[in-house]
């Protein structure tokens, strides 16, 4: 399929703007400071903290999942059987702090907000990052 171009810039801090590439969800979040301060908490209780599983891009091998800590691009997928995880922004769980996340409804699983899977919910792995590059400031191509 084709690259999809999205324009960041009207994206508010703490907001997920949704795209779609092959067919798939696509999701853009731009992340508070807050939301990034969060994974050094959530740190010890993903099973993947580095991403360390095949299948990611390079960039996304760190403890933030992105080229840029302020923005995560992910596919909308939860890589348990496919169900679509919501994003709670705010009240994701009440341990230690961890206020943003994503669930999914469909058997509970949990994800941080660099889209890490905690240890113990059904999804085997993080969720997806998409390739993708910042063209300039304001746009992102994915794919
Ligand atoms: Fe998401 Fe099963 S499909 S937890």
């Amino acid at each position: 399929g084709a690259p999809v171009e999205m324009k960041i810039d009207k994206i508010e801090p703490g907001q997920l703007v949704r795209s779609e590439w092959r067919g798939s969800p696509v999701w853009v979040i731009r992340r508070t400071p807050a939301m990034v301060e969060q994974l050094n908490l959530t740190d010890d209780r993903v099973r993947d903290p580095n991403s360390d599983q095949p299948q990611q891009p390079e960039y996304a091998k760190n403890q933030h999942r992105s080229i840029d800590p302020e923005w995560f691009v992910a596919v909308g997928i939860c890589t348990h059987l496919g169900c679509s995880p919501q994003f709670l922004p705010r009240n994701f769980t009440n341990m230690d702090g961890i206020e943003s996340g994503f669930f999914c409804p469909c058997h509970g699983s949990r994800f941080d907000i660099a889209g890490r899977v905690f240890q113990g919910v059904p999804a085997p792995t993080n969720l997806v990052v998409p390739p993708h590059y910042f063209v300039d400031e304001s746009t992102i191509l994915i794919g």
